[in-house]
């Protein structure tokens, strides 16, 4: 069996950040998304992994390297443009050459993993089987509708959800996909839909069956649902302060301190990470913050926050007012008070950034 995970596509909704990098690669709890994904897939025992890529292909790749670090054997597709998950599939043809496959979103994260999906797929064989999950808002999601232990019908964003159960990122497949692929016409938003497939596969008789998650499950496309699987990770990392902490410095409840990393005079309350080589000084880190590697943080409140590499945040004005909240910061980003004249608020800001101030 072979994994294909999908790293390629637009992240129109995670701009600017993804004009300059690939949204698989931000960071949760300082570690790219797309690496949970990796890790669940080895952890179904799973060793052939094919890596969708689409433009942001070099920095992927530079990323992930050769997968032998999870003892993997990574081979990169270079889709040539982002024109659905069904058309990812059929660029990946010949790489999955026959053999059954599970299909990874490579910007989801699951709990649990992937191992009780792929074992079961394994031992009952249909040509497909998908992730299901119950959800309060199923309107939002493509939504699987059941009868007798099978999947009947998929619907993309249904108005009236005939069910509560939203598809996750992760399809398992035989090789009937590539016939279905290969069948279905693009979409209203000119992408072949993976769903749409599937459709195709329960029309002309193939199995289709559910597996329901327990855990949670996060696409992490937006904004909110990135700080919330931040949030989810972060709790489950443990405790480790190998960095430099002095005395008048507060480290309270799960927090992870990377070696290298500098903490003077300042309040860290997890759960939280901060990165080798940065610096904290006179500020508060609060729940669910990520300061990745290389960054400077003094004079700051901040919390429920993604701080990437070698940003530089300090000297915010009266901090009672200026904490930085639900924020995601890109690398390389410096945000800082100024008493340059004349006084006013300056920006620098990529197309679609986003700023909110008091
Ligand atoms: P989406 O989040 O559905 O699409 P997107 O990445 O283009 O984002 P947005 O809607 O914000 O513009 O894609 C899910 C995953 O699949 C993501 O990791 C990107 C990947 N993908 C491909 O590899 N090829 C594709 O053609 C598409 C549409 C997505």
């Amino acid at each position: 069996m072979k994994g294909l995970v999908l790293s390629g596509g637009q992240g129109t909704r995670l701009r600017p950040i993804t004009h300059t990098s690939a949204k698989q690669l931000i960071p949760v709890a300082n570690k790219p998304v797309l690496f949970y994904g990796l890790e669940a897939i080895r952890d179904a025992g799973i060793t052939d992994v094919g890596i969708i890529v689409g433009d942001t292909w070099k920095e992927i790749q530079e990323e992930t390297g050769d997968g032998s670090r999870w003892g993997l054997n990574i081979t990169y597709i270079r889709q040539e443009a982002p024109l659905g998950l069904a058309h990812a599939v059929l660029t990946a043809e010949e790489y999955i050459g026959g053999d059954p496959f599970i299909m990874y979103l490579g910007d989801n994260i699951i709990k649990d993993g992937i191992k009780d999906l792929v074992d079961e797929f394994r031992a009952r064989g249909p040509n497909s089987q998908i992730l299901l999950v119950r959800v309060p808002n199923p309107s939002q999601f493509g939504v699987a509708e059941l009868e007798g232990g099978k999947v009947v019908r998929l619907e993309e964003k249904p108005k009236k959800p005939k069910s509560d159960l939203a598809l996750v990122g992760v399809y398992m497949f035989d090789a009937a996909i590539f016939e279905a692929a290969k069948a279905i016409k693009p979409s209203w938003r000119n992408e072949l839909e993976i769903t749409d497939a599937i459709q195709w596969l329960i029309d002309h008789g193939y199995e289709v069956v559910p597996h329901l998650v327990t855990g949670w499950w996060k696409d992490t496309g937006k904004l909110e649902d990135m700080l919330e699987a931040n949030r989810l990770i972060l709790d489950t990392i443990g405790e480790r302060v190998e960095g430099d902490v002095d005395d008048a410095s507060t480290i309270q409840f799960k927090v992870v301190i990377e070696k290298g990393a500098l903490i003077r005079n300042s309040v860290i309350r997890g759960p939280a990470i901060i990165g080798a080589g940065t610096s904290i000084r006179n500020a508060y880190v609060g729940p669910f913050t990520s300061i990745h590697a290389g960054c400077r943080v003094e004079n700051v409140e901040i919390q429920h926050s993604i701080v990437c590499e070698n940003a530089v945040i300090e000297d915010l004005p009266s901090q009672r007012t200026f904490r930085i909240e639900d924020s995601l910061i890109g690398r390389n980003v410096e945000i800082r008070r100024t008493d340059q004249k004349p006084k006013a608020h300056r920006f620098l800001l990529g197309d679609s950034s986003k700023v909110e101030l008091l």
